[in-house]
Parts: C-alpha cells; sequence; structure tokens
C-alpha cells in the first residue's frame, strides 16, 4: 500500500500493510500481537520524510472524540481532553468556537493532536507545553496505558522526552489541555501578529482575530501541503552561545536573533539557509520554498532521498559559509 496520502510531503513509498486504530483498546491490541519492532505508527503525518519503502505494519491512529474533563483546575480554567487521532487545526477551531483560549497562536499547524507533543510543537510565541495539562500513553512494549504529566513530557524547544529516552516507546491516544475559559491573556507580542491586527484596525483582539491573523501569515509564507508537498520547518533553528554568536555578528551584522534564557541566543535557519542561496531553488522535484527558506518542499514526484540529499547539501553549505551546524526538525526514515 502507498503511504503517499499518510504524508505530508507526499513521498510515494510503500507500506508493508496500514491498520487503522480508532480506540485505545485497539491500540492496546495491536501492540499486544505484535513485536514492538513490527511497527511503524503514523499519526498526521506531517513531520517525517520517508526516503524508503517501510517493511513493517503502519499503525494510523485515527481516534476522535473530545470530553470536558470534571475536575477542578484553577479559576477561569477548563480541561479538555482530546483524542490523538483528532486534526491538531480541527481542535484549534473547536476551541474558538467554544470560546477556550490558549491554542489560537497554533492555528492551521498541519499535524495531529496526539502527535503534537512528542515536538512540542510551536509558533508566534506560544507552544504546546503552555497549553498542555497530561497525556495518555500506550506502551509499545506491553499495551499498558500510562498517564504523563507536564513534568514527565520534559518539553524543550521541539523537544520532549518522546524524542529522547522514550523515542518510539509509547503512543500518545489522548492529550489533555488546560485552556482559559474566561479572560483570556491573548499573546499579541510577535511582530507580525500585532502588525497583522494593528492592518486591520482591531485595537482589542479575540480570539477568534488571533486565530485568523495566524491564519493569513502561515498562508502567505507556508506552502499548503495539499498543493506543494512539505512537512513545515525542516530544521529546527540553531541555539547557539553569546560569545559564538558575537563572533558571527562581526561578520554577519544583518543577523536576526532572539535571545533564549540568559546567555543564548536563537538564530533563525531560514535566516542561513537564505544567505547561503538556497532561497526558492529547485532540484527536479525537491526544493526550497519561495517565501521561507527553511521549508523543503516537493514539487510533485520527489523521492524522499532526493529531499534528503538537499537537506545535507543545504547543512554542509550553512556549515562552511557560518560555522554553525543546523539539525533537522522532521523525523527522517
Ligand atoms: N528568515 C529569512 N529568510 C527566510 C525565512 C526566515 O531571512 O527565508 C528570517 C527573517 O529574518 C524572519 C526570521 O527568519 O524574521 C524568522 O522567520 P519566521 O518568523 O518565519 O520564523 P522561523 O524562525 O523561520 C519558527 C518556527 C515555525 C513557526 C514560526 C513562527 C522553528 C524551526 N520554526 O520559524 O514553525 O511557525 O517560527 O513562530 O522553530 C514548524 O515548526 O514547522 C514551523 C513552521
Amino acid at each position: 500500500t502507498s503511504l503517499k496520502a499518510y504524508n505530508t510531503f507526499g513521498i510515494d513509498v510503500q507500506a508493508f500493510e496500514i491498520i487503522a486504530v480508532t480506540s485505545v483498546a485497539d491500540v492496546q491490541r495491536i501492540v499486544k500481537e505484535r513485536d514492538p519492532s513490527e511497527l511503524f505508527v503514523i499519526g498526521g503525518g506531517s513531520n517525517m520524510l520517508l526516503t524508503k519503502d517501510i517493511d513493517k505494519c503502519v499503525v494510523h491512529v485515527n481516534n476522535k472524540g473530545y470530553t470536558l474533563v470534571d475536575m477542578p483546575c484553577g479559576e477561569n480554567k477548563v480541561l479538555l481532553k482530546v483524542a490523538g487521532g483528532e486534526n491538531w487545526h480541527d481542535f484549534v477551531l473547536y476551541c474558538i468556537d467554544h470560546r477556550y483560549g490558549g491554542v489560537e497562536n497554533l492555528s492551521l499547524i498541519p499535524g495531529n493532536v496526539g502527535t503534537a507533543p512528542i515536538q512540542n510543537i510551536g509558533a508566534y510565541g506560544v507552544e504546546l507545553k503552555d497549553v498542555f495539562y497530561e497525556c495518555e500513553a500506550v506502551s509499545r512494549a506491553d499495551g499498558t496505558l500510562r498517564t504523563f504529566s507536564l513534568e514527565e513530557c520534559a518539553f524543550g524547544y521541539r523537544d520532549s522526552i518522546f524524542k529522547t529516552q522514550l523515542k518510539d516507546q509509547y503512543i500518545i491516544t489522548s492529550v489533555t489541555f488546560r485552556l482559559t475559559s474566561k479572560d483570556h491573556k491573548i499573546k499579541t507580542e510577535y511582530g507580525a501578529i500585532y502588525d497583522t491586527l494593528s492592518e486591520q484596525g482591531i485595537t482589542t483582539p479575540t480570539i477568534k482575530d488571533v486565530s485568523d491573523a495566524v491564519i493569513k501569515i502561515r498562508q502567505a509564507k507556508l506552502p499548503d501541503p495539499q498543493k506543494i508537498g512539505n512537512s513545515g520547518s525542516f530544521f529546527k533553528n540553531p541555539v547557539i552561545s553569546q560569545a559564538v554568536f558575537s563572533e558571527l555578528r562581526k561578520k554577519y551584522p544583518d543577523v536576526p536573533y532572539y535571545p533564549v534564557g540568559k546567555d543564548q541566543i536563537k538564530v533563525p535557519a531560514g535566516w542561513l539557509i537564505e544567505q547561503a542561496g538556497f532561497k526558492g531553488k529547485r532540484f527536479g522535484d525537491a526544493g526550497v520554498h519561495d517565501k521561507q527558506a527553511l521549508v523543503l518542499v516537493n514539487h510533485g514526484n520527489a523521492t524522499g532521498s532526493e529531499i534528503w540529499e538537499l537537506a545535507l547539501r543545504i547543512q554542509d553549505e550553512v556549515k562552511s559559509k557560518f560555522g554553525l551546524t543546523i539539525t533537522p526538525e522532521v523525523n527522517v526514515f
């Protein structure tokens, strides 16, 4: 079976078999029946680059549903438990409809709710961890269902325990979010959101206004995976020390940057890639998006290996020009 429709890069590789699971019990049954090494788990398929056929059983997590958790969690707050197979942006729209604040800045991010914690998705000044309460996950080793608290997930920039110590060991089946039901404080510090709202003369934005602004910004910069295959940012923004940054800035006074904590600096990989001359470039069907150099694209029939070769080439050029190593944000198989 082709996996083309199951990954947003639109890479046409074959899988041995695809099984859609629609409940926690289904997930538990599958992991008990099969050896963990035989399984390959896919959610929204929005953060992966497949470079070869997968001779495993692909488990497509597709459980659905929203439950308001009846438990005190602070004034003006609600806990909403969402099934892992729900589409992320549908969840954001659900929150906006129900006037739950907290995820409006994370509008239009491709992928599913259950895979969002793995890399702690983030955009426009908000990260998943800011609204995360807990998640439930099935152990691939023995099928037990375990709850992970915020602390246990060890979230970092595009990082969590599910990418490190517990990589490939759990299948996340639901996420419970802590959302604001009243007097929500909107976050519009991120320049582009502020500018978009100002242009429209909106001074007291609602969560819907913020969501609409984010949608507008993303649509202008990021390719729609339905039209051009991609996985969003391909690389993480490198985080470097003050000392390394000072040297870089001597040579490149225009380098954009964001301070991280006390003495670290995040440099936009998109800028480095653009300066290295790759923005809008195309090599066969593998390319670099013309409006945001951090996004690699499949113009139609690129293979995963072609995209991976391009990524390595970009990585090399950035290394030799700036002395900085950029590492993939997407999972490469
Ligand atoms: N820039 C360039 N050229 C480019 C792209 C960016 O010079 O082609 C520079 C510009 O100076 C721009 C700066 O980079 O001001 C930052 O660009 P942008 O606001 O687009 O953000 P980013 O750092 O490139 C990150 C996330 C995105 C997220 C945006 C907005 C990572 C790896 N990416 O991108 O996340 O939407 O911030 O918050 O942290 C994703 O993870 O898939 C993703 C799209």
